[in-house]
């Protein structure tokens, strides 16, 4: 991989220890795949905040960068294990809490801001189309590539990381053309109606497309997707195998720039596909222990919804609502947030009920998220049913199935 005189200083030590190290995880990269050159971020959203996620190892490796490292381009990070200003509510082990508020002091020594979220686009880190990111988190990166027509590979924690210290990222993968192009298409031959119906599309897309970037056609007459269906869709494709980009025929910045798949690698989702899986994940045995909205992130819409909904009941059940602190501090201002919690529920920011550790706590979750499905059934081990956001509340309320 070609350097340029202030990256092969830098490589060599010159820019300090951490910032050396962060070099020399990026050439290591580059070199993996194959990349020819750095390319100099625009903004970076780094993952691996939760102490959970990190442990004591990845704690020890983030105070040791924090001793000369600073981020060198605007950075943020992904949801901790905890609400960082407001933890009791959410009963965690006073260590974990020790723990997670060191991690973010590291990562504050490190200069990377304590937005915590997995949407960062709602959040003051956007971008614009044709900017070089390096993002970690799925359904941000996707979001990023397909609907803001930036560009970003899905990057680990550390590599993301390595980007804020240094301002690069291999020049490789979706940084390219090439890799962008639509090897496949799929038409969809159904109704969507609202978000929970977009994330399954991407649960079914993501399935079926098999790691390929795919050309998405949807129905003329349908209504063009609104930004909580595309945030569903973004989070449940590369979820479920697909690709962290996607072409929406006559919506994204991308989808006709390059030439169309060939009609051989042409398919269709069905309304009998959406059916099936409505029915079979919309499916529960007992009651649940714990509702949860907000995964990706949720936005000031999908709040005022809910306290709408909330307004003067009282959740049967423990009910977390998770958004970003930028949208919380909206919601506060409007009055949302104090309607909601008024009900019982939590409104949470900076976490997610994914990375907060409940392990063992919660055993059946009613959720809107095709993402937070998988995670929670799989690594969570939890039953879970999938329904629309409001059909979650009511279950809130009721603390009955649905
Ligand atoms: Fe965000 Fe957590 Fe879901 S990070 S996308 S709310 S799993």
């Amino acid at each position: 991989m070609r350097l340029t005189d202030p990256q092969r200083t830098m490589l060599q030590g010159d820019g300090g220890r951490a910032a050396a190290k962060a070099m020399e995880i990026l050439v290591a990269l580059g070199e993996v795949f194959g990349a020819e050159r750095l390319l100099p971020v625009k903004s970076v959203q780094v993952a691996g905040v939760s102490y959970g996620n990190l442990g004591d190892e990845g704690l020890a490796y983030l105070e040791e960068l924090a001793e000369d490292g600073r981020a060198v381009v605007p950075a943020t990070l992904n949801p901790a294990g905890m609400d960082l200003r407001r933890p009791e509510p959410m009963g965690l082990d006073p260590h974990f809490v020790e723990r997670q508020r060191r991690v973010i002091t590291a990562y504050g020594r490190l200069g990377i801001a304590a937005a915590c979220t997995c949407t960062p686009y709602l959040a003051g880190n956007t971008a614009a189309p044709g900017e070089t990111l390096a993002w970690s988190e799925s359904s941000a990166v996707t979001y990023a590539n397909s609907v803001l027509g930036a560009r970003t590979n899905r990057e680990g924690g550390p590599s993301a990381l390595a980007a804020a210290l240094t301002g690069f990222t291999p020049a490789y993968g979706l940084h390219l053309d090439g890799p962008r192009q639509p090897t496949c298409r799929f038409r969809v031959d159904a109704r969507l109606d609202g978000a929970r119906d977009w994330g399954l599309l991407g649960m079914l897309l993501g399935q079926a497309s098999d790691g390929e970037v795919a050309l998405l056609e949807v129905s003329p007459d349908a209504p063009a997707p609104d930004l909580e269906s595309l945030k569903a869709l973004c989070a449940a494709l590369p979820t479920y195998g697909g690709a962290p980009l996607f072409h929406l025929a006559g919506l994204t910045p991308e989808a006709d720039r390059y030439s169309a798949p060939s009609p051989k690698d042409t398919h269709s989702i069905t309304e009998q596909a959406f059916r099936r899986v409505r029915d079979r994940e919309a499916e529960a045995a007992a009651p649940p222990d714990l509702v949860c909205l907000g995964c990706p992130h949720a936005t000031l819409s999908e709040l005022q919804a809910a306290a709408e909904q909330l307004r003067g009941g009282q959740v049967q059940v423990d009910t977390w609502i998770c958004t970003s602190r930028p949208i919380k501090a909206l919601a506060d201002e409007l009055g949302i947030s104090d309607t909601i919690e008024a009900s019982g529920a939590l409104l949470l920011c900076d976490t997610c009920f994914v990375v907060a550790p409940l392990k063992g706590r919660y055993h059946r979750l009613v959720t809107n998220s095709a993402k937070g499905l998988y995670y929670a059934s799989g690594h969570g081990g939890m039953d879970v049913t999938l329904l629309r956001a409001a059909e979650c509340l009511r279950v809130a309320l009721t603390g009955g199935l649905p």
